[in-house]
């Protein structure tokens, strides 16, 4: 039996130059994105708690924002826009279209927007689907409106739509949609694995789309169920998604690599308002530094083979002076 010698791992942790040199991960900012709240009728910006420096902006507070973020490097944006009237069957997705529209007219092809597809905040209900008289899930109504909102932001100039409602069929139901319209370009980025979670909170107040009864149990996946959460991704991909995402990031670890294999589909991962408010929260209270628990973070979902992330610390970590 060979006894490994003394020194023989901790040799090569000794310095950065070491550390660099076997460091097997990294990240710039072609890969990851930065979630923009704009919503309907807000006049300038107000902070979401426990997100640090992450706002919801009125509209020219936004294009305000969003010139920054790419002065610094910032290339892509998941849009997530909150009207200001809400419905239960006809909706309007009339502030999604003209936000959309507003920004590509300022920045046009100087970054990438992704347009969040989500019923959520354009109910009164807050739930991510159309309900009927017994509170049950319109399934077909639900598609058709998350159809509608999918064309309308292509329409407006979308460069991608990222339906996040984990109804079934949904990913079919808006490519088909999508080309009917003529946005055969257009891809689809599907949060494939969407589980339900504790960890969406500050971004509920920020969207203004927590439920009002009830929870998203019987449409957001169990952490239990393995392989329903594996099947969900598989399923976008057969429906026709470009691109498959994780979500929140800590509880899907496991499965980006599975998944991607599966697929042979690029997985990103979304860190989510829960997870980014975790970081901010230790930090607040002297348990951990900011910057390097955000790296931190970072590095791990790159390490699971997470192809982009999503994170409200996108423009942080560009700070931080990312490539
Ligand atoms: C809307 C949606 C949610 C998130 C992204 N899109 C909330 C939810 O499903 O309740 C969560 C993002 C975050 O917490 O940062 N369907």
């Amino acid at each position: 039996m060979i006894t490994a010698a003394p020194w023989s791992r901790l040799r090569l942790r000794r310095t950065e130059h070491l550390r660099d040199l076997l460091a097997e991960t990294t990240f710039g900012s072609a890969q990851l994105i930065q979630p923009v709240f704009v919503v309907e009728d807000l006049i300038g910006s107000e902070p979401v708690p426990g997100l640090g420096d992450t706002a919801r902006h009125g509209r020219a507070a936004a294009l305000e924002s969003m010139a920054r973020d790419l002065a610094a490097g910032v290339r892509h944006f998941i849009l997530f826009p909150v009207p200001s009237s809400k419905g239960t069957r006809a909706l309007s997705f009339s502030h999604v279209a003209s936000t959309v529209e507003a920004i590509k007219r300022e920045f046009g092809d100087a970054l990438h927007l992704w347009v969040d597809i989500c019923l959520c905040s354009s109910t009164t209900h807050g739930h991510c689907a159309i309900l009927d008289d017994e509170g049950a899930i319109d399934l077909d109504a639900t598609l058709e409106a998350l159809a509608q909102a999918a064309v309308d932001a292509a329409s407006a100039g979308a460069d991608g739509v990222s339906p996040s409602d984990m109804m079934d069929g949904r990913v079919a139901h808006i490519r088909a949609a999508l080309d009917a319209a003529g946005h055969r370009q257009v891809p689809i980025m599907s949060y494939s694995t969407k589980f339900a979670s504790q960890f969406y909170g500050p971004f509920r107040g920020a969207a203004d789309s927590a439920p009002q009864h009830g929870n998203r149990r019987h449409y957001q996946i169990d952490v239990r169920a393995r392989r329903d959460a594996i099947a969900s991704s598989i399923r976008c991909a057969d429906e026709g998604a470009d691109l498959l995402m994780v979500k929140p990031a800590m509880t899907s670890l496991d499965l980006i690599g599975p998944i991607g294999e599966i697929t042979g589909l690029g997985v990103g991962a979304y860190q989510v308002s829960g997870e980014y408010a975790s970081l901010v929260a230790l930090a607040e209270k002297g348990f951990a530094e900011f910057d390097a628990a955000l790296l931190e973070t970072l590095h791990v979902l790159r390490r699971a083979g997470a192809a982009f992330i999503i994170t409200y610390g996108a423009r942080r970590a560009r700070a931080l002076g990312l490539s």
